[in-house]
């Protein structure tokens, strides 16, 4: 299991703070707070003639014209395009709409793209930028509370393919990622819940204090207390980075910022993009995997119960669709961790610790038979 000695958690010590991710020439900052979408947020990032906004119908609205105006001292011509809201659009057809806007625009290899949504369109437009003219640069402006914890870090970008998800991308890093915790306010109370998935996966992979804090604070959490919200994005990001920072394009270590995601993609691809929510479908597999955890004799079942608890806590769900053992598996085999058809499963023990291992076929479908209905 690995052991991972992280930095100790900081106090932020105003409404604003960052996070370095310390990655040789490709570092940068994440800022975390309210208020940021202004200019000062986006100085010194590089200069080009042309950006480009990519949101989504239901982001853009809220907050195009804000960002626009931040972005205006910093780029002669600031242009959006607003893609289809949706896990199912996560596709080859709405990446090729960022590339048919930024080629009718003419734009050169040095236009900055800026991510302004959740996950989907932060994944999305990380590949858009990965791949137009072999890399341009971008800049994530995480909307979502699970983006400003998880997806918008680390530089995963990608595209769904309908037999797996997330199967076509590239690691490819931001330049900066601005976290606004202000556009919070508008999210939707689901999202919010499935964004504290993400943000509870940290304390049994990596930092057991910070489990016994979530469990201390997770009413104001869902009351959304904007100082619990600091802390929880901070840390999380404190913890993201650090995995990151020792292993980019995920040799080892970084595995571990899948646990529950073996069981969480079967149940999003098994259902269809977009009938549940990623960090529903993570919560749900954060509970199989921590009864794999304890089934495995890595933490005690005291142990995988507490965790459970937390996630039935915030109302996220804990039982999964019953798509049949075999399907479960079957798409669990195409699992990016999964090596020669054998799916290995990140797992716990002891709390504050993770790792990967296989496990027996008999001992995986009861799992899934005690956590689907
Ligand atoms: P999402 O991007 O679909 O956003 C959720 C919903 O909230 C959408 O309807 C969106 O339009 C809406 N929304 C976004 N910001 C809003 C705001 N401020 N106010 C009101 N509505 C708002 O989903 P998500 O949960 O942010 O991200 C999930 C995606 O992230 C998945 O595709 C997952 O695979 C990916 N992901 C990637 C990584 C990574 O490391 N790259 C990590 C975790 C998850
Ligand atoms: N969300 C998993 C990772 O970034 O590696």
């Amino acid at each position: 299991m690995a052991s991972i000695p992280l930095p100790p958690a900081s106090r932020p010590i105003s409404d604003q703070t960052r996070v370095h991710i310390d990655l040789g020439e490709r570092s940068y900052d994440i800022l975390i707070g309210g208020g940021l979408l202004v200019a000062d947020s986006f100085a010194g990032l590089p200069k080009s003639s042309k950006a480009l906004i990519v949101t989504n119908t239901t982001v853009g609205p809220l907050y195009t014209a804000k960002l626009r105006a931040a972005l205006a001292p910093h780029h002669k011509t600031v242009l959006d395009i607003e893609l289809p809201d949706g896990e199912q659009y996560k596709d080859w057809p709405a990446l090729n709409q960022i590339f048919t806007r930024l080629l009718e625009e003419a734009a050169d290899r040095k236009t900055v793209l800026y991510a302004l949504g959740g996950g989907v369109i932060g994944d999305m437009t990380g590949f858009a930028a990965a791949c137009y003219m072999r890399g341009v640069p971008f800049v994530q402006v995480p909307t979502t509370l699970l983006s400003q914890v998880d997806s918008s870090v680390g530089g995963k970008t990608a595209i769904n393919h309908p037999a797996g998800k997330n199967m076509i991308g590239a690691f490819y890093q931001p330049q900066r990622v601005i976290c606004d915790l202000d556009t919070l306010d508008t999210l939707p109370q689901n999202e919010l819940l499935a964004g504290l998935a993400e943000v509870i996966k940290y304390g049994p992979i990596a930092d057991a204090d910070f489990l016994s804090w979530l469990e201390a604070h997770m009413d104001k959490l869902l009351a959304r207390d904007r100082a619990a919200l600091m802390h929880a994005v901070k840390r999380s990001c404190e913890i993201k980075a650090w995995v990151v920072g020792q292993d980019e394009k995920e040799s080892g270590l970084r595995a571990i910022l899948n646990f529950g995601h073996t069981f969480g993609h079967a149940i999003e691809a098994g259902m269809g993009y977009g009938q549940w929510l990623h960090g529903e479908a993570v919560g749900c597999g954060m509970v199989m995997a921590s009864d794999l955890s304890a089934r495995l004799g890595l933490i005690d079942e005291a142990t995988s119960l507490r965790i459970c608890a937390l996630i039935e806590r915030t109302g996220l769900p804990v039982k999964g669709p019953d798509l049949g053992a075999d399907r479960y598996i079957e798409l669990m085999q195409v699992d990016k961790k999964a090596e020669g058809g054998e799916i290995r499963f990140v797992v716990v023990g002891p709390l504050g610790q993770a790792g990967m291992k296989p496990a027996p076929d008999a001992m995986v479908r009861d799992v899934i038979a005690a956590h689907t209905r």
